[in-house]
């Protein structure tokens, strides 16, 4: 029997699944932690800092939790695929030792230095060449360690993303991709080749970059070190990894233009592929190059994200409700009206918003009434105020002449609520249809696709099914949407 493995490095805990090849069935999954959540440093405001080791250590727990499930030999799995967080920044030495915590991607330390490259080598250069503002995107951030930690920065023998850790703990190479190097705003769309001219201004020696390869190619092979510590084979291909959210989409088979994807985990996401270099010229949603993009058929991926999504869900939970989250969702859903009386949510306060020109706005709750709100007005007002907050994005790609009449999701997060998606659905007038997969199966797909072992993407979502759709209906949609405006002109008030 052959099989195929994801990972998927969250902010909140590491997931790995084992998928048959075959059959496309997913034998076991196992997320690490398991009933508590990765640690994430805060040392200063607006920082965030994860110890990518820690990653590494709940990829072995996670691989162990699988193995106990499945009883399976695990040498029997034929390829590898990691999924991870975007827009991190991890730092090894010549030894590939960690220099120093990762910078995750809701850390918002870089936001002025992105601001300052923006203006100074000019908004439409930056927009041409790298569709994006350089922004608090990985390059900015590594430009701050240059500034602020010059002792570390001069032991620095690679940058890389989270997933390209993983990668090379499993493997032992320095790699990235050319979607990564997208991600960390150090890709010249226009030159085809890395951002020379960023790296230039800030600095930063292109020595520092690694090798490029292929997303979907044999990138490595299990080293024995490796093979030892997780109980796999020396020697098994690592054949994918893709940024969290392009992986989204490709797990959900999200590759041609006017397809949607979206996710609502820690942060929430809206995804849309188009085949031209479109850009907000705010830089409030982001285009990056989505994974089966090619010189010869480009794709790019143009991403809103919403910080404080299933991470403000998780805080009312921990904080307020002593309930699970589908009594949360239920509580919503029945116990309050739509519009929750008057109490809006605003879902920030995860670090600087982009879609709010990466402002930190905080979170906000406006209208309450002590006589009127309870409960269930509060949790009804978060999950309306994240879908809005996402709906204000959705906006933003509408007008860059993205079309978004369906979405598709994984069943998972905040899309396990029916509150969450008839809202979604109202809200953004589109169709959102749900299919029963997540990233460390999409990333299993990627592997076997990277491997050979699948002919092509299409073959590769073998045993993909669908778990329900929710359509837009025309009453509810002008009510919601009635709601949102008015939502929409608080949060104008509350950022002037
Ligand atoms: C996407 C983004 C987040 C992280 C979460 O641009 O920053 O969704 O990828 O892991």
């Amino acid at each position: 029997m052959a099989y195929l493995l994801g990972y998927d490095i969250g902010s909140s805990s590491i997931k790995a699944t084992l998928l048959e090849a075959e059959t496309g069935n997913v034998v076991a999954s196992f997320t690490s932690p398991e009933d508590t959540e990765l640690d994430m440093a805060v040392p200063e405001p607006g920082w965030a800092e994860q110890d990518p080791e820690n990653w590494w250590k709940h990829i072995k727990a996670a691989t162990a939790g699988i193995k106990n499930k499945a009883r399976v030999n695990l040498h029997d799995v034929k390829a590898i695929g990691v999924a991870y967080q975007m827009h991190g920044l991890v730092l090894v030495d010549k030894d590939l030792q960690v220099l120093r915590p990762a910078i995750i991607w809701c850390d918002s330390r870089a936001v002025q230095i992105g601001e300052e490259a923006f203006q100074a080598l000019g908004p439409e250069k930056c927009l041409r060449h790298l569709l994006n503002s350089p922004g608090n995107f990985t390059a900015s951030k590594l430009k701050w360690v240059k500034e602020n930690q010059p002792e570390i920065y001069r032991q620095v023998y690679k940058f890389m993303l989270p997933g390209d850790f993983i990668a090379m703990k499993l493997t032992g190479e320095v790699k990235t991709t050319v979607s990564g190097l997208s991600e960390g705003i150090l890709w010249d769309y226009l030159q085809q080749r890395p951002a020379d001219f960023l790296l230039d201004y800030y600095g930063i020696s292109p020595d520092l970059l690694p090798e490029i390869t292929p997303l979907f190619s044999v990138q490595g092979e299990v080293t024995q070190q490796a093979a030892d510590e997780l109980g796999l084979a020396p020697g098994t291909k690592v054949s994918y990894r893709a940024g969290d959210q392009p992986n989204n989409a490709f797990s959900l088979s999200v590759l041609s233009p006017g397809e949607v994807a979206a996710t609502a985990g820690t942060s929430g996401v809206v995804y849309g592929i188009c085949d031209q270099p479109l850009y907000d010229k705010e830089s409030r949603v982001n285009t990056f190059v989505h994974v089966n993009h090619t010189t010869d058929n480009p794709s790019y991926g143009v991403l809103l994200c919403v910080n404080g999504t299933g991470i403000l869900n998780r805080w009312l939970k921990n904080t307020l409700a002593g309930v699970t989250y589908k009594e949360m969702d239920q509580m919503a859903l029945e116990e309050a009206p739509p519009g929750s009386a008057g109490l809006f949510f605003y879902p920030y306060g995860n670090g600087a918003e982009r879609t709010l020109g990466n402002k930190n706005l905080g979170a906000a709750l406006y209208g309450l009434d002590l006589n009127v709100h309870s409960r269930p007005h509060l949790l009804r007002a978060a999950q309306e105020g994240i879908v809005f907050a996402l709906n204000y994005g959705v906006e933003i790609m509408k007008q860059m002449g993205l079309e978004v009449d369906t979405v598709k999701a994984g069943r998972a997060n905040m899309f396990l609520s029916p509150l969450f998606r008839e809202v979604f659905a109202m809200v953004t007038g589109a169709c959102v249809e749900l299919y029963n997969t997540d990233g460390a199966q999409g990333a299993a797909r990627g592997a076997g696709v990277g491997a050979g072992i699948y002919r092509d993407s299409k073959e590769a979502f073998v045993g993909l099914t669908p778990a329900g759709v929710t359509e837009p209906d025309a009453a509810k949609a002008a009510q919601y949407k009635e709601i949102y405006q008015e939502w929409a002109a608080i949060l104008k008030k509350l950022l002037s």
